[in-house]
């Protein structure tokens, strides 16, 4: 039994497996990037931990050794009775745990600001996603999470509901009552499990709000790529308590992974939560700085609105995250995108992500001043040249939640056609649209396509770069049910 967090047991058994000199039969072939494409032959030490089950390195789908040991720690250090590593992302465990609780048209409750990654999970279970609308921030137009009341309130009015499924933070950081949430699902006797996929750093400071199992979650997902450290791609799904059935997780993670897990994210996985044990704290405290001299710093030019709690008062959200900076551009009379191509082509920034009114700026363990100071330069030059414009029009309201015809599994069954958009008004959609980040469709297959959704679509169309789901990547159509 592996107790302490200075350990890294799957790391150090990586490691040590790359210093033995083995004759090497197996896959994969790049053979410790002897083989390897010539661009990356200058880069290749990494390439040796690119291993495979071999002796000592244990197997996620059947961990006895090693990677049971990691597991281990992680669970214990983030408060769960069992944790699984991912190395399709959050996505992976998202959909493991839908197909996990649901059956075929059994509900699912969850806010309309999930995430895409849910879908998958929708189509092979069969479930029947109940959306909950949420309220909108003025001024920055991006979702603000449930209120406790619409969620009781969802809860009691779908006593069949399997699941109900929460999103904190969300892509733009902002947190609702959690606590709140699980006493509801409790009461209803059903789990609460949480896409925390942007919050896996929030247990290591109290700056920070609550991680969902601190609130009562049952399950949490959490990118730990995204905010802790780890290599992209490799996350962590957390169970507590019983209400979750940890086998049935296990076994949908086992079909929904691939047998062949890369030992470079599994180990980064072990690496990243070594380091958030040890200095997690110290390192967070030094992003908290840095974000608080940027909201201060940016919040004077003129033109910019950087969202904080005191935008929250009264809407039901209850906490935002420090660390993420969501700038409004709307009145320097520029889109988010514009702003973030400006501040990439112009000044050498990139930002996490831009919607058509914000950039969404992290700050965190790896920030450094000078991260910081070119954000801020970028962002005075640009408001030095474009405060006074005319502001940006804002965007539509979002259409009425369309009434559901068939259930996401069903449409993805259904013989479909595409149909230009003008003709699909009254049709079932048999696709998802999204404009990704932050990867919300906007379309759900099954819903029926309104006329509301169709000027919704081409406003899209006109003013959003790039949506992800729909066979048309133009939007000049959709692919709808037939008949
Ligand atoms: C809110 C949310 N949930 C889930 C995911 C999926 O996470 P991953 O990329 O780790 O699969 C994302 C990805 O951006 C996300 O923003």
């Amino acid at each position: 039994m592996i107790k302490s967090q200075e350990e890294t047991p799957l790391l150090a058994a990586v490691l040590e497996h790359c210093r033995r000199p083995y004759a090497r039969l197996h896959v994969p072939a790049h053979r410790q990037g002897q083989a390897v494409f010539a661009p990356w032959r200058r880069h290749r030490g990494f390439l040796k931990m690119d291993l495979t089950e071999l002796p000592g390195l244990d197997d996620l789908h059947a961990p006895a050794g090693v990677i049971a040991g990691a597991q281990e720690l992680a669970a214990a250090l983030f408060g769960a009775d069992t944790t699984f590593f991912l190395v399709n992302g959050s996505t992976a465990g998202i959909m493991a745990l839908v197909v996990a609780l649901c059956g075929p048209e059994e509900e699912l409750l969850l806010p309309r600001y999930a995430h895409r990654a849910v879908l998958g999970g929708l189509v092979f279970s069969g479930a029947r996603p109940v959306f909950l609308a949420p309220d909108y921030l003025e001024d920055f137009y991006i979702p603000l999470p449930l209120k406790a009341e619409t969620v009781a309130g969802a809860v009691r009015r779908h006593p069949a509901a399997k699941c109900l499924l929460a999103v904190h933070p969300t892509y733009y950081g902002l947190c609702g009552d959690l606590g709140a949430q699980a006493a509801a699902a409790h009461a209803a006797g059903i789990p609460l499990v949480v896409d925390e996929a942007h919050g896996v750093h929030f247990a290591f400071h109290e700056a920070f709000p609550p991680p969902a199992l601190a609130c009562g979650a049952d399950a949490a997902v959490q990118s730990l790529h995204k905010t802790g450290g780890s290599l992209t791609q490799s996350s962590l799904l957390h169970l507590k308590g019983a209400r979750v059935d940890a086998a049935r997780v296990k076994a949908a993670l086992s079909w929904l992974q691939t047998t062949s897990p890369s030992y470079l994210l599994m180990a980064s996985l072990d690496g990243a939560r070594w380091q958030l044990a040890r200095e997690g704290r110290r390192l967070l405290e030094s992003a908290l700085e840095l974000a608080s001299f940027l909201r201060r710093e940016i919040s004077r030019l003129p033109g910019l609105l950087v969202l904080g709690e005191e935008h929250l008062g009264g809407t039901g959200a209850a906490r935002a995250d420090p660390t993420r900076l969501v700038i409004n551009v709307r009145r320097l009379g520029l889109s988010g995108y514009a702003v973030a191509g400006l501040l990439a082509r112009e000044h050498g920034v990139l930002v996490e992500m831009a919607d058509y009114t914000n950039l969404v700026a992290l700050v965190g363990i790896g920030t450094t001043r000078r991260d910081a100071e070119a954000l801020r330069r970028g962002l005075k030059e640009i408001s030095r040249r474009h405060a006074g414009s005319r502001p940006l029009p804002p965007p539509p309201d979002l259409p009425p939640l369309p009434p559901a015809r068939l259930t996401p599994r069903e449409a993805w069954l259904a013989p479909c056609r595409y149909l230009p958009l003008a003709e699909c008004a009254g049709r079932v959609s048999a696709e998802a649209v999204c404009v990704s980040p932050p990867g919300i469709p906007l379309v759900y297959p099954g819903e029926e396509i309104t006329p509301e959704v169709i000027e919704y679509l081409k406003w899209l169309r006109a003013h959003v770069p790039a949506v992800q789901g729909p066979a048309d990547p133009r939007l000049e159509g959709i692919r709808v049910v037939d008949g």
